[in-house]
Order: C-alpha cells, then structure tokens, then sequence
C-alpha cells in the first residue's frame, strides 16, 4: 500500500487527508503553521480550515518537510500557488528517492504562465521525478469533508499513473475519480474558473440574479475554451468535470472563496481589504494578472477575464465595467 505526503494542511490538503485517511492509507501533512499541525496530531481536526469532520488516525503532520518527503510514495502539492514554487525548490533541497507528484492546486503563475506540472519540471531534479498528476474538477472542501458525492479527474500524461491516484482517492460511497489524458487542459481550465468565480460573485455582490450568471458561465467557458486551446489543451477537456464541471461550483456556490472574494468587491469593497479579510487563498486575485498578460501577448478575446483584471487591479468600477461589456457591437454567437 502505498504512503502518502501531504504538502499543505489547509481546507483541501485536509480534505484531501480525510479521504485518503478513510481509504486506509497512511498520510503524512507537512504546513509550515504549528498551531495547525499540532492540532491536527492532538485532535484530529484542523478547526480553523474545516469547521466540521475528523480525520482518521493514521493521518498525522509535520513542521519537517524532509521527513514528510521522505514518508510519501506520492507527494501531493496543495499550498497555495503564490508559494507553490518557493515550496517545490524546498522539496528539491531535500527529496532523496523518486516520487510522484500529484497537484491539486490551481494556479497559473504570472510572467512565466507556467502550470504546476511545468514548475515542478523546472524545480525537481529528473532524477527524483517519477511522473505527475492534477487532480481537479468540482470539489468543495466543506462538501467532501461531509462526505457529499463528489466526481473529480486525475489527468496525468502517463495513464498508469492516472489510474494509481484514481485507485488511491476513489472510494464507492462519496468520492470517484475519472482519468484523462489531457493535462495541460485540467491545469489551465482548474486555474481560468477562478477569475470566473470572482465575476460571479461580483455580479451577485450588485445585485443581479441567475440570468445574469447563466450567461457569465456560458460566455466564460468560450473565454476558457480559447485559452486553455492556445496552451495546448482538447476541447473535450473544457466540456468535462475538470473544465465546465469546476467551472459551475465555483460561480454558484458561497463556499467558493474566489465567488466571495468576488462578491464582497462587487458590494463596494476594494481587493486588499477583501483579500485581508479572507482566511482562505483566493487564487483568481492571482491567476487573473497571468491570465491578461497571456491574453495580450498572444491576443486572444477574452472580454470577461479583461473586465475582472480591470475591476481587480485598475480599481474600475464594477457597474461600469459590466456595462461597458454589454456595450460591446453585437455579433454572432
Ligand atoms: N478549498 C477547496 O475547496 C479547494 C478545492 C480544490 C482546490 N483547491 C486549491 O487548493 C489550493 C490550496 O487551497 P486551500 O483551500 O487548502 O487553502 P488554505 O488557505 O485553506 O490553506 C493553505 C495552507 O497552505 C499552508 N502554507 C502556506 N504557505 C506554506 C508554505 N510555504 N509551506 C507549507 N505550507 C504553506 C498554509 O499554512 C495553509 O495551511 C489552492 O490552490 C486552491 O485553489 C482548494
């Protein structure tokens, strides 16, 4: 059987070590916050992050990267990206034998738009590198921590390596696990629906309704569609759970951070503010500066992901912005 590291014990590393914990296998976290790790040891829990569940005893944690890289056959990245590269060169400093990495957070970084599969490519010596896998898709935390159905991918180049994530997460009461091939397509539509997420939840924060935001899901999803096409993804991808899939829960449910850092902005809040009241990552504020850069170096037409950096970043106001994009000349679908 195989042992299991977890890198990052927030609300989805430890949504994560629930299931695999209640799969049987043996789990170690690594985080750098103490408090968390020792509660995790005491208790079981990790209060802050997943108000409600336990996790099973054979998950512990650690403040020692090495030996948690030393413990796993599978080392799963799930700390936020803006360190995700700081915390994979860590790795490298340490890492003794071959592992395969196994990512599920989602983010593009800005200037490089590189993926987490193309950093850890960058980072990890290849002789220490097995293979790597995303998992991705509609997967709240608090949900899976209540043991809601949830149906995610695992996307590897290498199937043998897909399947061996799919077997070790997929149970057959709340949590299965499809495999696919296209990793370039889960990575970049994982990382896009949080810029979307945030829309939506601007567009809640001003007040309009389902409308409204069937249509953002419906224009967005063409936004992504060209993107993640330009990075090399299949379309079949944007259409599946990592792409529309992920895409939906985030722009529908309050329990996306991305949707709430959006909605408080919509109701007349500025990012920083937000961003310092969120206890939890918002990685759309992230992957939006990445997201426009990419889209001005290659000109692509992605008028919504624009509007959110605008809003985001050049302080425009929100009701003007969205009016603007209605302003737009009229077209074919
Ligand atoms: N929460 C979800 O429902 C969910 C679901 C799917 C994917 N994700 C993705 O997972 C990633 C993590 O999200 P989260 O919700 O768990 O975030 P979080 O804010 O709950 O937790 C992040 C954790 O990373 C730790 N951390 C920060 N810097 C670190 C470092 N340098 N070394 C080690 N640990 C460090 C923090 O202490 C914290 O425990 C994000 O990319 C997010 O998009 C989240």
């Amino acid at each position: 059987m195989e042992k299991i590291s977890i890198i990052g014990a927030g609300s989805w590393g430890s949504g994560l070590a629930k299931i695999i914990g209640d799969n049987g296998y043996p789990v170690m976290m690594y985080d750098v916050n103490e408090n968390t790790v020792n509660e995790i040891n005491a208790f079981h829990t990790n209060k802050s992050k997943l108000p409600v569940g336990t996790l099973s005893e054979a998950v512990v944690a650690t403040t020692d990267l090495s030996q948690a890289i030393r413990f796993g056959d599978l080392i799963i990245l799930v700390v936020p990206t803006a360190v995700i590269r700081t915390v994979i060169h860590q790795i490298n400093e340490v890492i003794e034998s071959k592992k395969i990495f196994v990512n599920a957070s989602k983010g593009l970084e800005p200037d490089s738009f590189k993926r987490v599969s193309e950093i850890v490519d960058e980072e990890i010596d290849p002789r220490y590198r097995e293979g790597f896998v995303a998992l991705t898709g509609p997967s709240l935390a608090e949900e899976v921590i209540n043991q809601m159905l949830t149906l995610v991918t695992a996307s590897s180049k290498n199937n043998a390596h897909a399947e061996m994530v799919q077997r070790i997460f997929s149970n057959q009461t709340y949590f299965r696990v499809y495999t696919i091939s296209d990793l370039v397509g889960a990575e970049v539509c994982g990382s896009l629906k949080n810029i979307i997420a945030m829309a939506a939840g601007m567009l809640t924060g001003l007040g309009y309704g389902d409308n409204t935001r069937a249509a953002l899901i419906t224009r967005a999803l063409v936004e992504i569609k060209r993107i993640a096409m330009a990075m090399g993804a299949e379309e079949k991808t944007i259409y599946g759970l990592a792409g529309l899939g992920d895409l939906i829960v985030t722009c529908t449910s309050p329990r996306s951070r991305n949707f709430t850092a959006g909605y408080k902005i919509g109701s007349g809040k500025d990012l920083e503010q937000t961003l310092s009241e969120m206890t939890m990552v918002v990685e759309g504020a992230r992957t939006v500066v990445a997201a426009h850069q990419y889209i001005q170096k290659y000109d692509i037409y992605a008028p919504i992901i624009e509007a959110v950096y605008d809003v985001v970043y050049l302080k425009k106001d929100p009701s003007e912005r969205i009016l603007q994009l209605m302003q737009n000349s009229l077209k074919p679908e």
